[in-house]
């Protein structure tokens, strides 16, 4: 566990807001020091691993803070980590915001510094670039070596020495290898079902997830992942064979049902975590007229759903159509105000946009809670 003001730097995903609001719901006592778009810097986190977070991209404990430019520093945290041990060392270096012409001058700079010291080392950092998360596994971790991850923000530098990557292959394997799928659907990145748990649940242990627009249960297999009980349905009921299916391949049984969310269900739960309902799918934007008439109809079953709806918090994706790349019609400013009034508020305070700009329909991710 780490010591009360023991520093952790967090490399965020694409979606850094997302990512962030993840950590502060998984960590409420957290403290956050520094932000800037590609990092944070918190207090009172402890990841050794980084299985149970989708958003966060490597982690490190910060060992030194400074207003000078960091080689030396660097070559000095370098030199007592080799200390004790002989043969050639394998370390790198990952600058956030990512420049490749001040990391190659760290590189070669903490190189020549080393070796001047009489310790033998070789850099894993491929063209002066930045390490992969496979490349800080396969190079690093899995070598014996030490990464260094070094955050600027204006004349602030702050270094860390990395001790958790995110687990890249997991996700490849639950997203590729998922057996049941209907593209039409749309594809639900493991990373994004795994952060909507981590939103809706937030630092509690063990609780009932329920995702009322299961599908092919990509949130309800992240939901037994993380240790939490499994509760499915869907309006159709193909879809909720492929979430038996897929349940299956990961031996949990959860319990499914068929189910039309606008009405009240009688089953008992915690939290909700669901991707929702996006729509119809699209390949272009729609015109106004259309898009009201998505909006209207999206409204209405979002009423319906909320109206009896009772558990402690949801986590939720509402459609937001993007124009020239960039989230343009948001449904939730048709939605919420609706749900308001049914007690329904929302509790993020900065707007969480999961969308890439190839898209026509991105999510827009709403942590909400009864009044
Ligand atoms: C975007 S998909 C969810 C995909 C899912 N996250 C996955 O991993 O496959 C939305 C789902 O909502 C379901 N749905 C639409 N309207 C519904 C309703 N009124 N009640 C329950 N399910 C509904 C659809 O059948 C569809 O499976």
């Amino acid at each position: 566990m780490n010591s009360k003001n023991t520093q952790t730097l967090v490399i965020l995903g694409r979606h850094p807001a997302i990512s962030l609001a993840e950590i502060r719901a998984r960590f409420p006592n957290s403290k956050i020091c520094a932000r800037e778009n590609a990092f944070a810097i918190f207090e009172n986190i402890d990841l050794p691993d980084l299985k149970k977070i989708g958003g966060t991209v490597k982690a490190g404990l910060v060992f030194a803070h400074s207003l000078d430019f960091p080689l030396a520093q660097i070559a000095e945290f370098l030199a007592n980590e080799f200390a004790e041990k002989s043969g050639k060392h394998n370390f790198a270096l990952s600058l956030f915001p990512e420049e490749n012409k001040t990391l190659k001058t760290l590189l070669v700079g903490v190189k020549k510094s080393l070796q001047k010291a009489g310790i033998s080392v070789r850099f894993a950092n491929k063209d002066f670039a930045n390490l992969t998360s496979a490349q800080s596994t396969f190079e690093i971790l899995k070598k014996d070596g030490v990464e260094i991850l070094i955050a600027q923000s204006g004349k602030n530098w702050w270094l860390a020495k990395l001790t958790a990557v995110q687990p890249f292959e997991n996700y490849k394997f639950r997203d590729y290898e998922k057996k049941f799928r209907d593209a039409k659907v749309g594809m639900l990145p493991p990373k994004l079902a795994q952060i909507l748990v981590n939103l809706a649940v937030r630092d509690s242990e063990k609780l009932k997830v329920y995702d009322p627009f299961c599908g092919s249960g990509g949130v309800l297999v992240e939901a037994g992942l993380l240790g939490h009980e499994i509760l499915g349905s869907d309006v159709d009921p193909r879809m909720l064979e492929f979430s038996t299916k897929n349940l299956a391949e990961f031996n949990f049984a959860g319990d499914l049902f068929l189910h039309d969310a606008r009405q009240k269900s009688f089953k008992k739960f915690d939290v909700v975590a669901s991707e929702g309902y996006l729509g119809p799918p699209r390949k272009t934007l729609p015109d106004e007229n259309m898009r009201n008439k998505i909006f209207a109809e999206l409204e209405k079953l979002y009423s319906d759903f909320f109206a009896w709806l009772d558990c402690r918090r949801v986590a939720i994706c509402f459609p937001v159509y993007l124009e020239n790349g960039a989230p343009k019609f948001f449904s939730s400013q048709t939605i919420l105000p609706k749900i308001a009034k049914l007690g329904w508020k929302m509790q993020n305070s900065e707007k969480l946009i999961y969308a890439r700009s190839n898209q026509v329909v991105g999510r827009e991710v709403v942590v909400l809670a009864k009044n």
